[in-house]
């Protein structure tokens, strides 16, 4: 389903060089590593986010930086949900806005039962702003499985939650993917969360060595 080939990429100095992974239709799998060495970059260049130095990425066999605008969009809006580890919501609107939004620009209805299962019922009618880090972090993922994406993409989902939460927001994402058939891949340096994955890798000396 998605292929990275050969991925080199560094900013100041080399991040990573060589990596290649391999993620196929309802697999889950994890990238841990330290802060800083390189976890949301390559989720960044695995999502169509960020192009790498070297190497390519296929989705479904088409070189995902070589597709035109159109292409593009119709990935990132149909096939691939992104959780993004700083969680660009609507600051202005409302958490059920936040999801609305979503929900409407993929063509889905939005699921009252992912909502409820998030804890976020009772917060839906609220600013963003005045809502906790962690009921911010439930709302972006509400919103991004609203869209019902093939993939999912996580940067650390469960970064602003205390353990009891992290476990249940973690198996709301393995149950999405086996009803619905996607693809979770999450990277993250809590170790705890292993126990969710199918494969895990760590990323550590510029190179990705598998650990399950
Ligand atoms: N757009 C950018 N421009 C320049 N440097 C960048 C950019 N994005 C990331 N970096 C640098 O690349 C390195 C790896 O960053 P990255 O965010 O991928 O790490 P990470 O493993 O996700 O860390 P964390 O666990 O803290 O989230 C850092 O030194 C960071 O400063
Ligand atoms: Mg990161």
């Amino acid at each position: 389903m998605l292929r990275a080939e050969n991925i080199t990429h560094s900013f100041d100095y080399l991040l990573f060089e060589n990596i290649n992974l391999e993620i196929k239709s309802k697999e889950k799998v994890a990238i841990l590593g330290k802060s800083g060495s390189g976890k949301s970059s390559f989720l960044h260049i695995l999502s169509t986010f960020l192009s790498p130095e070297k190497g390519r990425v296929f989705y479904n066999s088409k070189n995902i930086y070589s597709l035109n605008e159109k292409e593009l969009i119709d990935i990132r809006k149909n096939e691939f949900g992104i959780i993004f580890q700083f969680h660009y919501l609507f600051n202005t609107f409302s958490a059920l806005e936040n999801i609305q939004a979503a929900a409407i620009l993929a063509g889905k209805e939005i699921d009252y039962d992912l909502i409820e299962r998030l804890d976020i019922k009772d917060v839906l009618n609220q600013n963003i702003q005045t809502l906790s880090g962690g009921q911010q972090q439930r709302v972006s993922i509400a919103r991004v499985l609203s869209k019902k994406p093939k993939i999912i993409f996580a940067d650390e989902p469960t970064g602003n939650l205390d353990k009891n939460n992290a476990n249940e927001v973690m198996e709301i994402l393995c149950e999405y993917c086996e009803m619905n058939n996607a693809s979770l891949i999450t990277v993250t340096h809590d170790e705890d969360l292993k126990i969710f994955f199918d494969r895990v890798y760590f990323l550590k000396d510029k190179r990705l060595e598998i650990c399950k």
